[in-house]
């Protein structure tokens, strides 16, 4: 029965493209969760249609009672659909042409798929400011976390400072167990390959691309500016060693992959992906595993650090189905907070231009002098040191030494580092990594 606080029984009619990973578990949620749905929209959401590649693919997931559409874009023409909901994923092709043609058509859409988001929210935000309808994407970054509308409705009163933090569990959980185990990068990506933690292509997680979309989205919201994939530095975790965990350890330290948004005093934004080192004891240097964690800094509301599983069908899905329920309520707010006539250009800051500490880990051959050759390269670029670890002793082989910067301009760090790389005693490619702090 429903109950006497439903005020519309009206049902908002939604149709499901992609059902997959997410799509599935929206199907699921709506099917268990029908009756607490309705009264907290206040009228009952009903799915009336789907469409998937393959409409002979077994799945565990009743479909018996909806319209089946082979051409997804075809439902976004249908006048019985109130809202379409775009889980199929991909920056271009089929999704973009769905989400286009359903807010041209006045439908809302409610999406997961950040690299759309990221390449075309743009565009997408004026064709849905346009034709007066919403675009909503809470399930597009950080999964179960509510970033999304903690950025433009619980923090709509702050000037943000920053938003930064994990945005991708799979990597998260590759550097935990590099970190736990003492095992080397390739082998624990196996391992998360057979676990279902990461895809067998991870190329988009682990070079850092999925964390660079999502940070892209995060740094719209809070400084409503364009989002610019364009201009946002990527580097992913390949290139880590278990050695590297244990030194940045043993310094006091956890490697995390960051998606960072940061505007200075001057207004100008930074925005990039890298490894990071963060202290051990700090609040986002606990949160381990899958789990995301997100910081961001507000002039009036602080610091805040929200953490929970960044992806997955649960999380997802349910992000999916909060951003219907909204709708249903009748919630409409601007995609990035702001019309877009109101976004700017971001004025940017060179990374190089970024000051702070940093991890530099080389392996050279154990001889007298290198440390001296190495430390009169980082007193010509104005760096000086505050920590230096040698590992082992092992004439004429290669050891490794890890120095701790103090704050230095990250421009003056590479340089050192690239002419550090070209002596004869240093074997292999240095790993440089900035200590963030906050
Ligand atoms: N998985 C996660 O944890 C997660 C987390 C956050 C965001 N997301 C985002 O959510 C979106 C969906 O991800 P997913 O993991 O659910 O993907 P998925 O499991 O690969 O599912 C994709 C679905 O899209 C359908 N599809 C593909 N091409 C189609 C077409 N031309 N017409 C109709 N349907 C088509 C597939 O149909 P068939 O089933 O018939 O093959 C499948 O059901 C992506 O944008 C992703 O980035 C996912």
């Amino acid at each position: 029965m429903p109950s006497s606080r439903i005020v519309s029984q009206k049902p908002l009619r939604i149709g499901i493209a992609g059902l997959g990973t997410v799509g599935g578990g929206i199907v699921r949620i709506l099917q268990k969760h029908g009756a607490l749905i309705a009264d907290r929209a206040c009228r009952p959401i009903k799915i009336v249609a789907v469409s998937g590649r393959s409409r002979t693919k077994k799945r565990s997931i009743n479909l018996t009672k909806y319209k089946w559409f082979n051409d997804p874009v075809a439902m976004a023409h249908d006048p019985d659909i109130d809202v379409i909901v775009e889980v199929i994923g991909g920056a271009g092709g089929v999704a973009k042409k769905l989400v286009e043609t359903a807010l041209a058509n006045g439908k809302a859409v409610a999406t997961a798929n950040k690299a759309l988001m990221a390449h075309h929210g743009y565009e997408l935000a004026k064709l849905a400011e346009k034709h007066d309808t919403a675009l909503m994407y809470e399930a597009s970054v950080a999964g179960g976390i509510p970033i999304i509308k903690v950025l433009r409705e619980g923090f709509a009163g702050n000037d943000i400072q920053a938003v930064f933090g994990i945005l991708n569990g799979t990597c998260n959980y590759i550097l935990t167990e590099m970190r736990s185990s003492g095992r080397d990068f390739k082998d624990v990506l196996k391992e998360a390959q057979a676990k279902g933690y990461a895809e067998a292509n991870p190329a988009m997680d682990i070079e850092g691309t999925d964390t660079a979309h999502k940070i892209c989205i995060l740094g719209a919201l809070a400084f409503g500016v364009k989002p610019d994939m364009a201009h946002l530095p990527v580097s992913g975790i390949g290139h880590l060693t278990a050695a590297d965990m244990t030194h940045a350890e043993e310094l006091g330290f956890k490697v995390k992959l960051l998606g960072i948004a940061r505007r200075g005093n001057d207004g100008r934004i930074v925005q990039m992906v890298e490894p990071c080192l963060v202290a051990t004891g700090s609040t986002i240097g606990a949160v381990d595993g899958v789990y995301n964690a997100v910081l961001t800094e507000g002039d009036f509301v602080g610091d805040n650090l929200l953490v929970g599983r960044g992806a997955g069908e649960g999380p997802t899905a349910s992000a999916v189905v909060a951003d219907l329920i909204d709708y249903a309520l009748g919630f409409k707010t601007p995609v990035f907070g702001v019309t877009t006539p109101n976004m700017k250009k971001a004025k940017r800051m060179d990374p190089g231009e970024m000051v702070g500490h940093f991890y530099l880990h080389l392996s050279v051959k154990d001889k007298p002098g290198v440390l001296a050759e190495i430390a009169a390269i980082m007193r010509d670029h104005k760096i000086s040191i505050e920590a230096v670890l040698q590992r082992g002793h092992n004439p004429g082989k290669p050891v490794s030494i890890v120095m701790m910067s103090h704050k230095a301009r990250r421009a003056d760090m590479e340089a050192a580092t690239a002419e550090i790389s070209n002596l004869a005693s240093v074997a292999g490619k240095p790993c440089l990594m900035r200590i963030e702090s906050f």
